[in-house]
């Protein structure tokens, strides 16, 4: 390969190639991601199947057990706030003194609640049932981590007894100092009285939550260890909240946003579309957070009128094509738009800072959308809502989630918006797709459309290339990323990076699994309660690589020797540094020569590989393949000056 690094055509590179996608699925948010380490705090409803989803029920119990001589049960009589009308009520009988010292409740928290030394917010609501407790007698409250398995107390504080408000709930927060780490993560939140003192009395709660250090700290914000992980990334956007979670199982079950800001307990929660209810406790404003946090943009995919039938079919053909059907949708972002960007001095930008962030957001990209090439109405919604968006938000950047795949319609995408493309498919569709957007903009006449890969992966490899649909059993998926994953995805990234005017954006998808509970697999970050049991994938540490070591411009290569295949590769430059990547698809090691016309003093590398190309990191073995610092000799560095590889 010759590097033209002096004569050859340069281009600046995509600043924001590689990001980040995110939604609700697979526990990734609830039980995951998000801070909150309790289960069910607030009672919400229950997990459904695809297969009945108009059977989501209400509230369940699950995730909690009573201590001591004492009942748990539901209750609907003593309603939190409107939006959380059943809450835990706990049934002291007056002779708990007699069989144990503490009665109350545990909460075993999502598959369990690591404990180690830190200290640790506890807060809930609290009202004694004026019935029973007709002198409202007040007692102290003990809230312990504890194990399941010993019942060795960890760590607890008693919170001192005080007089009950008689009207409302009582808002309770305090704080546990664990000095100590437990051995595992089978452990729970209990919440106890003296049986002595409470014996006779009853008590509702809601909103019982736990929460470790958080990462940078924000309040409500996100579990340190795996947001950690994604920060290593440096994920240059953020794309959320969907996804299907964005569309609903019905228009009136879409993301609302509105629903998803302000105090916890005035949210509503909602049956997510991956089958199990969201606190959305991770809302709009944590997610801006997150973006805040790790310095990314936006990328704010709006609900554009196509949800997921009872059957789980697209219903966004019965959308009305009409401007009055639209508008409300389009007020609805607009709206939103506002609360993360607009000024205090706007409704809903006061109300952001009445939320505790007056500072605005920056918005850079809209989706509209998701996947909406089922829908035959899409050109329609899509305009309607780009015309009334771009005409308030001019600097935006506009993503379209269709082109022209569905045969029902054409779609002009406008010039400065974006196409978002998914694939889930086998590797050779990734290897084959390396120049798909060498001519791209010439060929669909599209040449001021750029790209958004806002979701792929190598999700299928094995299996007879027939079986190729999504209504096929889900077994097809593979579970976890394998290197030649990682290598195909790769080859696909590479054919990104060489078309920096074409493809901007890229983001793998899902992005997290909850080995406890997880409806899509592959993804790129699997993980438990328990921060020690996280596995990065292949495809991680190929994200990891490929976002490290990137130039801002692109630099020409030339093959003296024939074409790509089995080498690809890309390169690129700034001020300091020339960044080639290469990969081998061949078992056998290629010699690969390399000149570079720029004055060069070392070659530093990075590889992923493994002698089994089917090989993937796991639980019992996390950390088989990573990314290793190459040991290259540097024959004759200097003004065009070569070196020599052996690529494996
Ligand atoms: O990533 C999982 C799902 O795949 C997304 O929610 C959806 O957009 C796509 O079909």
């Amino acid at each position: 390969l010759s590097i033209l690094t002096e004569t050859g055509v340069k281009n600046a590179t995509a600043p924001d190639l590689y990001g980040w996608m995110f939604e609700d699925i697979n526990h990734s948010g609830d039980g995951g991601l998000y801070g909150e380490l309790l289960a069910n705090r607030a009672f919400d409803g229950s997990d459904v199947t695809w297969s009945n989803i108009s059977d989501f029920t209400g509230p369940v119990i699950t995730g909690y057990k009573p201590v001591g001589n004492t009942v748990i049960r539901l209750d609907n009589l003593h309603p939190l706030t409107h939006s959380h009308p059943t809450v835990l009520a706990l049934d002291i009988p007056v002779t708990a003194n007699q069989s144990s010292t503490q009665v109350g409740f545990e909460n075993m928290g999502w598959w369990g609640i690591p404990v180690s030394p830190q200290t640790y917010n506890v807060s809930f609501f609290v009202y004694p049932d004026q019935v029973r407790n007709q002198y409202n007698p007040s007692t102290s409250i003990t809230v312990s981590l504890q194990s399941n398995i010993t019942g060795e107390v960890w760590a607890s504080t008693v919170i001192p007894a005080q007089s009950w408000n008689v009207v409302n709930y009582t808002y309770i927060s305090a704080q546990i100092i664990s000095t100590v780490s437990a051995p595992d993560s089978n452990n729970s939140l209990a919440i106890t009285f003296d049986s002595v003192a409470a014996s006779g009395q009853t008590y509702f709660f809601d909103q019982i939550s736990l929460f470790a250090e958080t990462f940078k700290g924000y309040t409500n914000g996100l579990r340190k260890d795996l947001a950690d992980n994604i920060y290593d990334l440096k994920p240059k956007f953020l794309r959320w909240p969907g996804g299907n979670n964005i569309e609903g199982y019905s228009i009136q079950r879409r993301w609302k946003w509105w629903e998803t800001i302000g105090p916890l307990e005035d949210r509503w929660p909602r049956p997510g579309n991956w089958e199990y209810y969201n606190t959305n406790g991770l809302g709009l404003l944590e997610f801006l957070e997150w973006t805040e946090s790790m310095e990314m943009e936006n990328v704010l995919a709006i609900y554009s009128g196509y949800s997921l039938g009872d059957a789980g079919e697209a219903d966004a053909d019965e959308f009305p094509s009409s401007d009055a059907a639209l508008y409300p949708l389009l007020k609805e972002a607009l709206d939103e738009l506002e609360f993360c960007t607009g000024s205090t001095s706007t409704y809903w930008g006061a109300k952001r800072a009445e939320y505790g962030h007056p500072e605005p957001f920056t918005i850079k990209y809209v989706e509209i959308g998701n996947e909406d090439w089922f829908g035959k109405n899409y050109p329609f919604r899509f305009k309607y809502l780009y015309e009334g968006l771009k005409a308030a938000y001019p600097d935006i950047i506009y993503i379209s989630t269709a082109y022209n795949e569905n045969p029902d319609y054409t779609i002009d995408i406008p010039a400065g918006a974006m196409w978002d493309t998914h694939h889930y498919e086998p590797p050779e569709f990734f290897i084959n797709g390396f120049d798909f957007y060498d001519n791209w903009q010439e060929s669909t006449n599209n040449t001021n459309v750029t790209v958004f890969i806002g979701e792929y992966s190598v999700f299928q490899i094995d299996t007879p290339s027939e079986v190729d649909d999504f209504s096929d059993p889900p077994d097809i998926h593979i579970f976890y990323p394998r290197l030649l994953s990682a290598i195909a995805e790769g080859v696909y990234l590479l054919g990104a990076e060489r078309n920096p005017n074409v493809v901007k954006l890229s983001s793998y998808a899902p992005s997290l699994q909850n080995w406890n509970w997880y409806n899509w697999t592959p993804n790129l970050i699997a993980f438990d309660a328990d921060p020690l049991h996280t596995v990065l994938s292949v495809s991680y540490y190929l994200q990891k690589l490929f976002n490290a070591y990137r130039g801002t411009e692109s630099v020409e290569v030339i093959n003296s020797e024939g074409d790509f295949g089995p080498l690809y590769w890309a390169s690129s430059t700034d001020d300091s540094n020339i960044y080639l990547k290469v990969i081998n698809l061949n078992a056998t090691v290629v010699l690969l020569k390399v000149s570079i016309e720029s004055s060069w003093s070392s070659v530093n590398g990075t590889i992923i590989t493994n002698p089994d190309v089917n090989a993937f990191n796991y639980k019992n073995n996390a950390t088989g393949i990573t990314p290793q610092p190459l040991n290259l000799t540097t024959t004759s560095p200097g003004s065009n000056g070569t070196w020599n590889w052996n690529v494996p």
